[in-house]
């Protein structure tokens, strides 16, 4: 029928009203609450912009350090959840173990299947932010076989997260606060961004009334692919299939060919038709983070400072406005941080949370909220009748 618009991938279809985050992805713009990001990025901390998408406002002090003692009193996980992450494979990919175990947090929570009183949905929503870096932090010990590492509380967001990930117990492990504002950076840069396909994913299954971990759990599964929060990994894998700068002609060469589905990864947003101005502060902070690692001769790296050249200055790239991307730094950032390609979507989705568990607050709290229902022009056979399976 024509009754219904037609708008694959919702390029020109505002799903909801939002107070949250605005981006003008023509200027490259991007505000939290009012607040641009380079500014929460460059003076802010990451439990700072929680509370401000959570929140709407700037904490005071007083109630910065609340909120800090909140998120902090929930960072440990159920003893139990622990088997729940030995019944997985070792090999298995650690954001398929995060959208197992996080889902599993709706089993563990059942207080938080009472969506409408207001106090159950922010302690749903400080336990979210909490959890996340310990069970992040899980996924990637259970990788790598290591035993598991408490959360250290007196350490911030960031540097308890790293202290998590990479403290052993039969060494002293001081976390470098360079590497945890890089860390707390790249949280800060990731927290939200709009109705992205994670964050509707999430808003689309809290429509329905459903258990806000669970929702949690769904949003993780979409920010798996590589065309969303998968392309830090796939980022990283391309410049490693890559290999050396002179292979570069080659990939750029298939990257513009219409029959070869191969593109560059790490480039080109939906919404940024501009430098992603997250992108900028994140190719500041991979720069401060080699530096203080001493990283130079690096192939990885020279190749993506080629290929950064290339796209800024190729007429395909700059016709098609296809500019790095925050994945594109990112991915180089975490893997000089230590981290392996198969957790640098499980980082995103730490930072994430926050957005996904603000944007599903909103939603809820919004008195317009109506299940998330959208149509189908239907394009399949008229009515006929069936055919016996002897007639057939
Ligand atoms: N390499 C080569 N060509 C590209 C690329 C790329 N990375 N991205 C887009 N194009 C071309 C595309 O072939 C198309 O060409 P034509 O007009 O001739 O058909 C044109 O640019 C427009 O592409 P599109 O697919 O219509 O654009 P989109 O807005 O649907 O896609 C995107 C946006 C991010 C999915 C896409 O640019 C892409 O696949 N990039 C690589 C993956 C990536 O880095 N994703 C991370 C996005 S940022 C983080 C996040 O949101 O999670």
């Amino acid at each position: 029928t024509g009754a219904f618009t037609y708008d694959p991938g919702f390029t020109s279809t505002a799903s909801c009203e939002s107070e949250i985050t605005y981006i003008d992805g023509d200027e490259g713009v991007l505000l939290h609450r009012g607040y641009p990001i380079e500014q929460l990025a460059e003076q802010g901390d990451f439990l700072e912009v929680c509370y401000l998408l959570l929140y709407g406002e700037l904490p005071t002090r007083t109630q910065k350090e609340d909120f800090d003692l909140r998120v902090t009193r929930h960072t440990m996980v159920h003893e139990q959840l622990g088997w729940f992450f030995r019944g997985f494979r070792r090999d298995a990919h650690p954001m398929a173990v995060m959208c197992g175990v996080v889902g599993a947090l709706s089993a563990f929570y059942h207080d938080s299947t009472d969506i409408s009183d207001p106090q159950q949905r922010m302690i749903a929503s400080i336990r979210l932010i909490a959890k996340m870096p310990t069970i992040a932090a899980m996924a990637y010990k259970y990788h790598v076989g290591q035993p598991f590492v408490y959360p250290k509380n007196e350490l911030n967001f960031a540097a308890n997260f790293l202290h998590m990930c990479f403290a052993v117990p039969c060494e002293d492990y001081k976390v470098n606060p360079i590497l945890a504002r890089a860390m707390e950076r790249i949280f800060i840069l990731h927290a939200d961004h709009e109705q992205n396909a994670s964050t509707s994913t999430v808003r689309l299954a809290g429509s329905s009334g459903a258990n806000p971990f669970a929702c949690i759990a769904a949003g993780i599964a979409c920010l798996w692919g590589p065309a969303h929060g998968g392309a830090n990994e796939a980022a990283l894998n391309m410049l490693g299939e890559i290999g050396s700068v002179d292979r570069i002609p080659e990939f750029i060469a298939r990257a513009k060919d219409k029959n070869d589905p191969f593109r560059l990864m790490g480039f080109g947003h939906r919404v940024y038709k501009n430098y992603d101005p997250r992108a900028k502060i994140m190719q500041k902070t991979t720069h401060e983070v080699l530096g203080e690692l001493g990283i130079k001769d690096d192939p990885l790296l020279d190749v993506a400072m080629e290929l950064e050249k290339i796209a800024l200055t190729d007429p395909y790239f700059i016709e098609k406005k296809l500019y790095p991307n925050i994945d594109f730094y990112s991915g180089i950032t975490l893997k000089a941080l230590g981290f392996p390609t198969t957790m640098f979507t499980v980082l995103f989705a730490v930072a994430r949370t926050v957005g996904w568990i603000a944007q599903w607050k909103e939603m809820i709290e919004d008195p317009s909220q109506k299940i998330g229902r959208p149509r189908q022009l239907y394009t399949g056979h008229t009515q006929r009748d069936y055919t016996p399976i002897a007639k057939r």
